[in-house]
């Protein structure tokens, strides 16, 4: 049996906080709110309690865990050392959806780092996040609550619908408003480089570090080893997922044609739909599933995960969706999840 704890995000109940921090001291697994996505925390430091945790995401054994902490002081037992470079980011970004890779000390279960000689440490700035940490007083290890390959679960349900008896416990918190995944960014080689797009932009990271590199990566490259969250494919709903790029009408025109193929074919069709399309699309017999206004991204981002579990649970054959064109800070991380959950299924428009 899985218990759910409710809290009020903003004010969590010290009593329902104390009861999920015991547990996680406990070695149990628990999942809760941050800012960008439910994750599944377990003592970073107990090798016994991280396998289980690997066991019920059923997430293979190579895919290193964030550590996450609420103190730059926390940091001492698990890196080397914190370079000025780190320091900087964290006085710029922290807390908040921003992922630091530093060199490992020993302290640090080889089950955590997948056995590198690197840990990936993050301070949330979710306050049922914080609180948890700070109540356990321990390091928590959290990967995304989802079962591997499974798009992250932004919200309780999504959490349940995953895990649902395979964990101890969730701390309810309402939805998490980023709606993806920490950019995170490694610090232990030159010049540092971004492993996974998030909302921390690469602009707004060259402001502390200029050299900051993107590392851009396939399957078949051995940089996706380094960090396996970058192989695609990784965030990906059940149902295939075609995805138009080109500019907006275009990529409208080629999607609404393929729409209308495969109903004559007799498919069911879901479309991710940006506000700004509904009243085109309206006319097809597809199923539209809300994306948010295209104009603005923070609502698409939000939204995405969810998106994609609600045409899953449709059982519809296919997904249809266009890329984004509105330039934000966010646009790269949300075109990044697009591109995985299409898993090379990319129709340029015409
Ligand atoms: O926003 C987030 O980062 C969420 C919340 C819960 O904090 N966590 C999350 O964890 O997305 P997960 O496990 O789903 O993704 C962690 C990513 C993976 O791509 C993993 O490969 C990478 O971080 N990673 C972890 N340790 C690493 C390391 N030592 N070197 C390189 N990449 C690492
Ligand atoms: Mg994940």
């Amino acid at each position: 049996m899985t218990e759910v704890l409710r809290v009020d995000p903003g004010d969590p109940d010290p009593d329902a906080i104390a009861r999920a921090a015991a547990c996680l001291r406990g070695g149990g697994l628990v999942a809760f709110p941050t800012e960008t996505v439910y994750g599944l925390g377990v003592h970073a430091l107990d090798r016994e309690a991280v396998v289980r945790l690997f066991a019920a995401k059923a997430r293979p054994a190579n895919d290193p865990l964030i550590v996450h902490v609420t103190t730059i002081d926390a940091l001492a037992l698990l890196v080397a050392g914190v370079p000025r470079d780190a320091h900087a980011l964290a006085a710029r970004f922290w807390p908040g959806p921003l992922t630091i890779v530093l060199r490992r000390s020993r302290a640090v279960p080889d089950e955590v780092t997948a056995g590198l000689d690197t840990v990936a440490v993050r301070m949330p700035s979710h306050p049922v996040a914080r609180a948890l940490i700070d109540a356990a007083r321990i390091p928590i290890a959290a990967p995304s609550a989802n079962l591997f390959s499974r798009p992250s679960p932004t919200d309780a349900a999504h959490v349940l619908a995953d895990l649902d008896g395979r964990i101890d416990m969730v701390v309810d918190g309402g939805p998490a408003h980023v709606g993806l995944e920490s950019t995170v960014v490694d610090l232990s080689q030159d010049p540092p480089a971004v492993l996974r797009p998030g909302a921390v932009s690469l602009e707004m990271l060259r402001t502390v570090l200029p050299n900051v590199t993107v590392r851009v990566s396939s399957e078949s490259d051995s940089d996706a080893l380094r960090s396996p969250g970058l192989m695609s494919k990784h965030y990906s709903p059940r149902t295939p997922v075609t995805l138009y790029e080109g500019d907006a009408a275009t990529a409208l025109t080629a999607m609404t044609r393929e729409a209308q193929t495969r109903v004559n074919r007799g498919n069911t069709v879901a479309v991710l739909a940006f506000a700004e399309d509904a009243a085109r699309l309206a006319q097809l017999p597809v199923r539209l599933v809300q994306l948010g206004r295209e104009s603005d991204p923070s609502e698409v981002a939000a939204r995405l995960y969810a998106a994609l579990r609600e045409c899953d649970d449709m059982g519809v054959d296919v997904i249809l969706c266009r890329v984004l064109t509105t330039h934000h800070a966010l646009t790269p991380a949300i075109q990044d999840r697009l591109l995985r959950a299409a898993a090379g299924r990319i129709v340029q428009g015409s």
